[in-house]
């Protein structure tokens, strides 16, 4: 498993469903994992789903006969905190918390006094300025978007997002560390949404919006999308994968910043947020996975 890159201690700040994905991805080739949450909760269920990760990854790879073979050694490199001192002889953040500014900018804040100055930072966002958080530390050159997509292992490729201050020493580093985990980045400039959230959550909430409004059902507005015109995934499918309170989350930044009411999330989004209704991960969404 290529071992002619540079090996990090990648620190990973939020266990949730992207913390769990790229602490998967950065043990499977080879790198140390500190995994941080605020929640002993979250890391206690973290655990069983990252090897369920490394098993299905394994089946994957058994099928495809491909020289990678099996992961689960690696899994051992993951250790599991609460403790933010732990992140102190990390090489490399990802940044993958609540989907809320304010939660990232005091996670920033919180670790300018832990991290080593040089240390690069990566923000796993679907929507908060790079820019902004990078403003929290020193050296904000070295703070960068990397915007994975779920699932994490499956994907080839990472938005990464170039803050205003940028270095191209940094880029460079980061398309490095991508490489070194078969992946690559796709270089877009710091916008609210940056390209993939903001045409993809006007697109879901548009489609919610179709359901509001009793145009079609969930079922089929997917099906559309699927049978028609060739997607993979219908846009409710696709948010009950995301998660809805993350989808809320990121829509009101995406509204707050550019003042556009194109973007103002859909009422029956917000109810079902409410509600408790997130998607995959609480059993029940436009979907319901409960007999999963
Ligand atoms: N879900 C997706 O498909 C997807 C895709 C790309 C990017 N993202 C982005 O990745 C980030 C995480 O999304 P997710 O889907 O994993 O969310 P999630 O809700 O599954 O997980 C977020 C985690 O952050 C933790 N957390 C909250 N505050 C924290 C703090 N102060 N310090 C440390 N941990 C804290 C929570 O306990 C939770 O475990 C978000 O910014 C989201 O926009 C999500």
């Amino acid at each position: 498993m290529g071992n002619n890159y540079q090996h990090y201690h990648v620190g990973i700040i939020g266990a949730g469903i992207m913390g769990q994905g790229v602490a998967f991805q950065c043990a499977k080739f080879g790198h140390q994992v500190t995994l941080l949450d605020i929640s002993e909760e979250v890391l206690a269920q973290a655990r069983p789903k990252i090897e369920q990760l490394s098993r299905f990854d394994t089946m994957m790879q058994r099928q495809q006969k491909s020289p990678e073979g099996t992961c689960s050694r690696l899994l051992d490199n993951i250790r599991y905190t609460t403790d933010w001192a732990d992140l102190g002889d990390c090489t490399f953040i990802i940044e993958n918390a609540t989907e809320l500014e304010t939660t990232k900018l005091d996670i920033f804040k919180r670790i300018s006094s832990i991290i080593g100055n040089d240390v690069i930072v990566g923000v796993n966002t679907s929507c908060v300025s790079i820019t902004k958080l990078a403003a929290c530390l020193e050296n904000p050159e070295r703070v960068i978007g990397l915007h994975f997509s779920n699932p994490v292992h499956m994907m080839p490729a990472v938005e990464m997002v170039r803050g205003l201050f940028n270095s191209d020493s940094v880029i460079a580093a980061a398309t490095g560390f991508l490489a070194g985990m078969k992946m690559h980045g796709i270089v877009v400039n710091d916008s609210p949404g940056f390209i993939s959230n903001r045409v993809m959550l006007a697109y879901i909430n548009e489609a919610i919006y179709c359901i509001h409004e009793g145009v079609a059902t969930a079922g089929d507005i997917d099906r559309i999308f699927r049978e028609c015109l060739s997607h993979t995934m219908g846009p409710l499918q696709t948010a009950d994968l995301i998660g809805l309170d993350t989808i809320l989350q990121a829509m009101n930044v995406v509204y707050s910043n550019f003042s556009d009411s194109k973007y103002r999330p859909c009422i029956l989004l917000k109810r079902m947020v409410d509600a408790g209704i997130l998607g995959r991960k609480s059993g029940k969404g436009f979907y319901d996975y409960s007999i999963n």
